[in-house]
């Protein structure tokens, strides 16, 4: 059993951003998702035998890895891997197939953990770099919000004792998505207790709309009654919004427990 870093009680794991110093200073203690995930190992959180349904690049895995990770992914390129500890000698082996996390070809609670990160932004423009994460594409950000909650669905059938979920809550089309709420109800739903969250400060900063639309002429750009240009918003139907609502710069892993 590869045994993760031991808990130092003069350093204890925070549930937000890495230790105090760091998060006054306002700079994440976790470089990356890789030092978040293996905080998570020492507290517990990530035992027995684990999916990742989600694995991407890997970068969850480069600090810590448990004694048997099956990582899978729909791009057939990022899937197929079944990884060792990071100090054994067979640490990688690789069959590459295409797995939907919507629809895994596992029995009912095969997996001890499952961790899941799924492509959960839902705003900005999509940027070609973002393609790693699969959140490149447009999308409705009613079909992504139903794909991460049937993937969270899917993922609790499969874990017979800790789910962990990586998600945002997000402001999107002037109002906020408590994602973490609603991620929480399908585990909940599905068996599940949250047993602890943890916040990841970093990455892009949600984006805040600079315009929305006319209300004069309901974002036609004509004024209904005299056909021509609406005056408000010189006809281009857009005029300059004030902020709604906080924007956020963190990322939540959330933690599921079986009881
Ligand atoms: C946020 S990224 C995960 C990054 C990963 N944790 C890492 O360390 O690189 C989301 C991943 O979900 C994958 N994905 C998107 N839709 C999927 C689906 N329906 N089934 C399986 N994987 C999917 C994308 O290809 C992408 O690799």
């Amino acid at each position: 059993m590869t045994a993760p870093p031991a808990p130092d009680p003069d350093n204890p794991v925070m549930a937000i951003g890495g230790p105090p110093g760091k998060v006054a200073a306002r700079t994440a203690d976790w470089a990356d998702n890789s030092e978040l995930i293996a905080d998570v190992a020492r507290l517990g959180y990530i035992v027995g035998t684990v999916l990742d349904p989600t694995y991407g690049e890997g970068t969850f895995w480069k600090a810590w890895r448990p004694d048997f990770l099956v990582g899978t992914d729909l791009d057939p390129e990022k899937s197929g891997w079944i990884l060792r500890p990071l100090d054994s000698s067979l640490s990688r082996l690789r069959c590459p197939k295409s797995v939907d996390f919507t629809d895994l070809p596992y029995l009912d609670l095969s997996f001890e953990t499952v961790v899941f990160d799924p492509p959960y932004k839902f705003n900005g423009t999509p940027d070609p770099a973002e393609e790693r994460y699969g959140t490149h594409k447009t999308t409705r950000w009613q079909d992504r919000l139903d794909l991460i909650l049937s993937g969270v669905d899917e993922c609790a059938r499969v874990a017979s004792r800790y789910l962990l979920v990586k998600c945002q809550d997000q402001v999107v089309s002037g109002r906020v998505v408590w994602q973490t709420d609603m991620v929480t109800d399908v585990a909940n739903l599905a068996g599940f207790d949250k047993v602890d969250r943890f916040d990841f400060i970093g990455g892009r900063v949600q984006p805040s709309n600079r315009t929305k639309k006319c209300p004069t002429c309901a974002g036609t750009g004509t004024n209904q009654h005299t056909g021509i240009d609406c005056g408000p918003c010189d006809g281009s139907g857009r005029v300059p919004a004030s902020q709604d609502h906080a924007r956020r710069y963190s990322s939540t892993l959330l933690v599921f427990e079986r009881p």
